[in-house]
């Protein structure tokens, strides 16, 4: 139908109201819940970690952070990461670019095959969606890079090199933080300068996937949403928002508004995790809210072990107290689980419980 051409294609007919396609069910809709933020608690912030701290002499106390943060909201802020702008600005104008291509060039990405190297698509799953999401997508495979980089869109001219040169500098930023996240659990030694964690070369070899999300601007957006709430699944999410607000968590029952804070990254634990630390780390529900007035970009580096990798809980963080609290599972078994039904919520992790 005219909607698999996606949400900028239909904004850009001039639409000025959303379709039924779009309209979710009284109960799902945003309009209500629109400001907690402010009938809720004000002074509520989420977690802000700085990265250099973590590297640096207050380690100690950034990692306390980071543990609370995962424990109570699944969700930090972090600042200070030390990615050169010059690299964040190429791929966030790259991919601005590529949404702007006509159609028909970015239409030759499609595809459903969820092992693509590359996927353009829109909605959520739009094979499956009954009520479809106010978002198009690019999703970028990076694990081979030299496997898959022939494949990735070969305009707007560079990029290619702009999502490499991005894709490694999240990578290497997620394993500093898996490095620093697996400390917090107790489950390696602080780091001295000759001690390589056995533990990370695993993290190395992982997957990694850039999921470039497109919300065009949206004539009625108490209707819709640019995302439904969702648990990410792998272990670690790095995300990059642009200054226009639009993500919500759950947090204490409530929808919270995570406020752009510019050169900063929101990190959130994906379900991998929730089930590695036998649910010490909280994989959170979160959407998407879209606006009226502006459009907005955001770039997700979601990473975790390899695809066939068994994921369950560490054994160290077993005991008679806590017993193992998830089944085995892994990317595999996920992908399968997503192709053959709509997902709703935390499902997935609920059942591997
Ligand atoms: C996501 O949940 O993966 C996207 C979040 C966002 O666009 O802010
Ligand atoms: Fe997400």
């Amino acid at each position: 139908s005219q909607y698999q051409k996606g949400v900028k294609h239909l904004w850009d007919s001039g639409i000025t109201r959303v379709p039924n396609k779009y309209i979710l069910p009284a109960s799902d809709r945003p309009g209500l819940t629109r400001d907690d933020n402010q009938s809720g608690n004000p002074n509520l912030k989420l977690p802000v970690i700085d990265f250099a701290h973590l590297q640096g002499s207050n380690r100690s106390h950034a990692l306390n952070t980071l543990a609370k943060a995962c424990e109570e909201y699944g969700f930090f802020q972090l600042t200070n990461h030390g990615i050169p702008s010059e690299v964040i600005l190429n791929m966030v104008e790259g991919s601005k670019r590529f949404f702007e291509l006509p159609f028909e060039e970015r239409s030759k990405y499609m595809s459903t095959d969820m092992y693509a190297p590359v996927r353009y698509g829109t909605s959520f799953n739009q094979n499956k969606d009954r009520v479809f999401c106010w978002r198009d997508f690019l999703k970028l495979s990076c694990q081979p890079l030299s496997g898959v980089l022939p494949f990735w869109p070969s305009s707007p001219v560079d990029f290619r090199q702009s999502a490499v040169d991005y894709s490694k500098q999240a990578k290497f930023l997620y394993l500093a933080l898996t490095e620093a996240i697996l400390e917090s659990l107790g489950l390696v030694e602080a780091t001295t300068k000759n001690n390589e964690y056995d533990s990370l070369k695993e993290f190395q070899d992982g997957s990694q996937l850039i999921v470039v999300n497109c919300y065009p601007s949206c004539p009625e957006p108490d209707l819709t949403l640019g995302m439904p709430p969702h648990s990410d699944y792998g272990f670690l999410t790095l995300l990059l928002q642009d200054e226009v607000k639009g993500l919500q968590i759950q947090h204490d029952g409530r929808w919270v508004t995570v406020e752009p804070i510019p050169n900063s990254f929101v990190v959130n634990v994906g379900d991998h995790l929730e089930i590695f630390s036998n649910g010490r780390y909280k994989s959170v529900l979160h959407r998407v809210l879209v606006n009226p007035l502006n459009s907005r970009i955001s770039i997700a580096s979601l990473h975790s072990l390899p695809v066939n990798k068994t994921v369950q809980p560490s054994p160290k963080l077993i005991d008679e107290t806590n017993p193992r609290r998830y089944k085995d599972t892994n990317f595999a078994s996920f992908l399968d689980y997503i192709s053959s039904c709509e997902p709703k919520g935390k499902n997935f992790l609920e059942s591997r419980k």
